[in-house]
């Protein structure tokens, strides 16, 4: 197994009080594997991702749990370029940091404009003398799967890579990380809040809500049969295109509360229309089903 993540739970404390937004969280990535973490806004995607690199605030964040990474390096695509690159620095002078040391300029060079050729964009040079502000949100995102490849990862983490994006360029920039996986045999592990977005491009889903994984299992088991509620409506949430024009887009009633909100028992019972007593009072224990794992009631 190339990541293995068991047990992990995030913690911050300030005046004493506790939050944790990640609880009791395990999940794997194999070999050339492609996995994918799925969920609304606020339910723990990213600082679970984060947490590999050990980027949450360390100061805070009490973390705990075990990573076991086989690999040599994970690179990380963050979720909103244009906050994570820096602003004043050309775009090819932070590429070059994360070139191996001692290469000579002109070399490091050739293989900055190489990169970023790679990423599909069309005038590499060009990007590469630009600062990020002189990009487009899809170029920047480009320049960044660049960077990620500059380390020759085993493991690329894309944390909602296309957030910011229009959907054709979100397109774009999936189908890119697509081939550029399947050309370099680096992992991936998706993070996204579509789950539209893992059919046919990801081997394993994890649905997390407040900050744990309710459903776990290959994409096409867990899309064929979608055990958890909180799977079922995000499921059903993904636009059809073959659905009449008038026909009302589903939801899931309600969102999802801050860490400090969530409930005792199942966390998604509040939004859930099979809650019943028992849901309100005991936290569903993890079943196993085949390859699928779930944690509901019902
Ligand atoms: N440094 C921090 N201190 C305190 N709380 C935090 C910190 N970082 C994140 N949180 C809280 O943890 C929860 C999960 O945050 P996280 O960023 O992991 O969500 P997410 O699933 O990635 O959401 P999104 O889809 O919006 O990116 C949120 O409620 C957030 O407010
Ligand atoms: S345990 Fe109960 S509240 Fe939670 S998802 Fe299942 S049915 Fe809904
Ligand atoms: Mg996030």
């Amino acid at each position: 197994m190339l990541l293995e993540v068991k047990n992990l739970r995030i913690a911050f404390r300030r005046e004493g009080h506790e939050t944790v937004p990640v609880r009791d969280v395990s999940f794997t990535v194999p070999q050339h594997g492609r996995v994918a973490v799925v969920g609304e806004s606020g339910c723990g995607k990213s600082l679970t991702a984060l947490s590999l690199l050990r980027l949450p605030p360390t100061d805070r964040a009490y973390i705990s749990g075990t990573t076991t990474f086989t690999g040599k390096r994970i690179s990380y695509v963050f979720q909103n370029p244009s906050d994570s690159l820096n602003p004043v620095m050309r775009i090819s002078a932070q590429i070059r940091e994360a070139l191996p040391k001692g290469m000579s300029k002109a070399a490091a060079e050739a293989l900055v404009v190489e990169l970023l050729a790679r990423t599909g964009l069309p005038d590499p040079k060009r990007a590469a003398h630009a600062y990020p502000c002189e990009l487009s949100g899809g170029q920047q995102q480009r320049a960044m799967i660049a960077m990620a490849l500059a380390a020759a990862p085993d493991l690329l983490v894309a944390d909602d890579p296309t957030t910011a994006l229009d959907v054709t360029t979100q397109k774009q920039v999936l189908e890119l990380i697509d081939s550029l996986a399947a050309e370099t045999g680096m992992a991936v592990l998706l993070i996204t809040h579509n789950l539209g977005l893992v059919a046919g491009r990801m081997d394993e889903v994890n649905v997390m809500y407040a900050g744990q994984i309710v459903e776990a299992g290959p994409v096409l088991e867990v899309l064929a049969n979608p055990r958890h509620p909180y799977t079922r409506g995000l499921l059903a949430a993904v636009p059809a295109l073959d659905a009449p024009r008038d026909a009302p887009l589903a939801d899931i009633p309600g969102t999802v509360p801050p860490p400090d909100q969530w409930p005792d028992g199942c966390a998604f019972a509040p939004r859930c229309a099979f809650a019943d007593e028992r849901c309100r009072a005991e936290n569903p224990p993890v079943t196993v089903v085949g390859s699928v794992r779930h944690a509901c009631f019902h």
